[in-house]
């Protein structure tokens, strides 16, 4: 049977006095998928991931990674996992090409100076390996940070926010980073606020909101379940445009200025298209938009606010 490789059961941890950052958490991950753990703001993720790597201790819960129960300890997979903290800070003093040296060193893994040099290559790190670190900028700080997470080849990687402060040639370019060590067979959790990053690369994706997680499926999985499917937009039609469509008994809503109109499928699609196009509406374009992972969550995570809101 295929054991899951990281496998967590009703996880939660509290920070006293008052704080319960993960409350009753359970999932799996399977080998060689991409899980992205998503959410707002301290909704308990990194918390969730720093348990799991073994960084924090959890209140209460069982955890096993890589077929190991880590109330045993870390000690015997540490060199089998990858780890990028969302606060990742280099050594100040230490080149990249040192600190990847020094991180092979610590893990016991042979990496030579060619090696070294590939790696930060592949990050995009080349130009930067022989400055001091404490110059380095944000975003090739971060580089760092990613090349030292795979310095071992992991079998299991865990991101947080890897792309957080990264410009968008090189968050591609981290796309690919982590396509190609998906297709070596690497296990990674990906943590991340860009949604469209979670629905290119994500196998699996769990939405946490306080603590829980309160969606959990395949990206288009999440889509179809939640989403409203696809719409058709006209760009300015206004409440005018809208009031004009209510008086053909074309179901529609607006929302900043557009006019959305949503279709069950393509026949509807093709048939509404054709409606719209022989009415009188003003409009400055017309496109149609399918429901993204993006609008799923806000779709998620504002009900549960408005819910929020009421009860207090
Ligand atoms: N060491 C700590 N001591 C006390 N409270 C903490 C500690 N670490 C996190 N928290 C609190 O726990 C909650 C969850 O934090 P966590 O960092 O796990 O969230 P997150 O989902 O990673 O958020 P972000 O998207 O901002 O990184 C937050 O309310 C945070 O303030
Ligand atoms: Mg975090």
């Amino acid at each position: 049977m295929n054991l899951p490789v990281v496998e967590v059961i009703e996880l939660t941890k509290r920070y006293p006095p008052d704080t319960t950052a993960v409350d009753g958490v359970s999932f799996s991950i399977r080998k060689g998928e991409v899980f992205s753990l998503l959410g707002p703001n301290g909704a308990g993720k990194t918390t969730t991931v720093e348990i799991i790597e073994g960084l924090r201790t959890p209140t209460s819960g069982s955890i096993s990674v890589l077929g190991v129960d880590i109330r045993n300890g870390f000690d015997s997979i540490r060199r089998r996992v990858g780890v990028l903290p969302q606060n990742f800070e280099p050594f100040d003093l230490l080149t990249p090409l040192e600190a990847v040296a020094y991180w092979a060193d610590l893990l016991e893994v042979r990496a030579g100076r060619k090696d070294a040099e590939r790696l930060l290559e592949r990050v995009g790190l080349e130009s930067r390996k022989k400055a001091m670190s404490k110059t380095l900028s944000g975003g090739e700080k971060r580089k760092l940070g990613i090349a030292l997470s795979m310095v071992n080849d992991p079998e299991l990687l865990f991101l947080d926010e890897p792309t957080t402060g990264l410009d968008p040639r090189a968050r591609r370019d981290l796309w690919d980073l982590i396509e190609e060590v998906k297709g070596r067979g690497t296990t990674v959790v990906l943590t991340t606020h860009y949604l469209e990053e979670a629905e290119k690369l994500a196998d699996e994706v769990a939405i946490m909101h306080k603590g829980k997680i309160i969606a959990e499926g395949a990206p288009d999985e999440l889509v179809s379940r939640h989403g409203k499917g696809t719409s058709i937009v006209l760009v300015g039609a206004g409440p005018e445009g809208l009031s004009e469509l209510a008086r053909r008994g074309i179901s529609a809503h607006e929302r900043d200025g557009n006019v959305i109109v949503p279709v069950q499928d393509r026949e509807e699609l093709r048939n509404m298209f054709a409606k719209l196009s022989s009415i009188e509406v003003s409009f400055k374009e017309m496109y149609t938009k399918r429901e993204t992972l993006e609008d799923v969550f806000l779709g998620l995570i504002g009900s549960r606010m408005d819910e929020g809101v009421l009860r207090e």
